[in-house]
């Protein structure tokens, strides 16, 4: 339904339907499902339980786009405040960023500064950051960010998102194989045109498969290169399981990813049978867009959210 697809991810951006619905509490409620909560402490007992069924995390505080250098401040102090928790309570999780948030659309200076903090502090405690991916204006800049963070500054703990829905992921993604990078794989949550992105939803899951291979080529040397299978689709995570019994790749150099609240019942499955299999567990106040993304990503949602306002 490309149709409500589009409207959700327009009306993502539009502040008027957000006041509308982030003070309607039965949306808030609703969010629940996708949103581990509003707090950290909310945050950090979700992880406590998912730690316990066997499956890793990857936290995200939700913000995105901010306009105000205080904002991007207190968004990497949030996150800083995060990475104490992780540690406090001594949960397994790692840190997931969207540029944005840290100020990249402020200042490319500032949003390095509050990454180099984050980084700084998720590398005393041993763990990874992954920077999201956004809409194709930051695709460039993002990219630049990593590798100034990973390679000029020595950062060993970053990571990146590549969405398989842009054409120019391909080259993206033999670069990022080259240099022996953490890239997390998925395909793309925001609206973009036909000059860019595939607009067919089988090209988008075609080039999946194209993508991943180039990471678990075997032919490529063995540089510490690690992929992060982020996806829900079953038909994906079955041709890669298949793919990499085949060619021997060790189990060590992927993993499975999927969003806290989507098929739960495969993530658990996943972790039984012994794949390392992370959550993405998002909390905060800030989440109207993530939420509308999600919504627009199956129709079942707006079903599922119009039963329970009408009820
Ligand atoms: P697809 O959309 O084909 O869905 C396959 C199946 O998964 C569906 O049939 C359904 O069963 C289930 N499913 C998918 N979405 C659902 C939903 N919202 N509600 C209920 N069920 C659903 N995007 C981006 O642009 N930048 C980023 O940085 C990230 N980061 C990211 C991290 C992680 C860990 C994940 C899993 C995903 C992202 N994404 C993202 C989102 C991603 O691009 C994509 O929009 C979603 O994962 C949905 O695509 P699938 O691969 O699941 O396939």
């Amino acid at each position: 339904m490309p149709l409500l697809r589009d409207l959700f991810l327009k009306l993502s951006t539009n502040k008027l339907m957000r006041d509308f619905v982030v003070n309607f509490p039965l949306s808030c409620r609703v969010s629940r499902r996708f949103v581990a909560g509003e707090t950290l402490d909310e945050a950090i007992a979700v992880v406590k339980k998912l730690n316990a069924q066997g499956l890793a995390v990857t936290f995200d505080l939700l913000g995105e786009s901010v306009s105000q250098e205080s904002e991007a401040r207190a968004a990497k102090d949030g996150y800083l405040r995060a990475l104490d928790a992780i540690a406090a309570n001594r949960v397994s999780s790692q840190v997931s960023v969207k540029l944005t948030q840290m100020g990249l659309a402020i200042s490319p200076d500032l949003c390095l500064d509050h990454m180099r903090q984050i980084l700084r502090k998720a590398k005393a405690i041993d763990t990874l950051v992954t920077i999201d991916m956004e809409d194709s204006p930051y695709t460039q800049t993002t990219l630049d960010t990593f590798k100034t963070l990973r390679d000029a500054m020595r950062f060993d703990n970053v990571g990146i998102v590549i969405q398989s829905y842009l054409y120019r992921s391909e080259k993206d993604m033999q670069m990022l194989r080259a240099l022996g990078a953490n890239v997390r794989l998925c395909k793309g949550a925001y609206k973009e045109p036909a000059e860019i992105a595939f607009p067919e939803k089988k090209d988008v899951d075609a080039n999946y498969l194209t993508l991943a291979q180039i990471f678990f080529d075997s032919s490529s040397p063995a540089n510490g290169a690690y992929l992060d299978l982020a996806t829900h689709d079953e038909k994906i995570i079955k041709w890669a399981k298949e793919y990499t019994t085949r060619h021997n790749v060790p189990r060590d150099r992927f993993e499975f990813q999927m969003l806290y609240g989507i098929r739960s019942d495969l993530q658990r499955q996943l972790a039984r049978e012994g794949y390392t299999m992370r959550v993405y567990v998002p909390y905060g106040t800030h989440w109207y867009p993530y939420f509308m993304r999600r919504l627009a990503e199956r129709p079942a949602n707006v079903i599922f959210l119009m039963s329970n306002l009408f009820k």
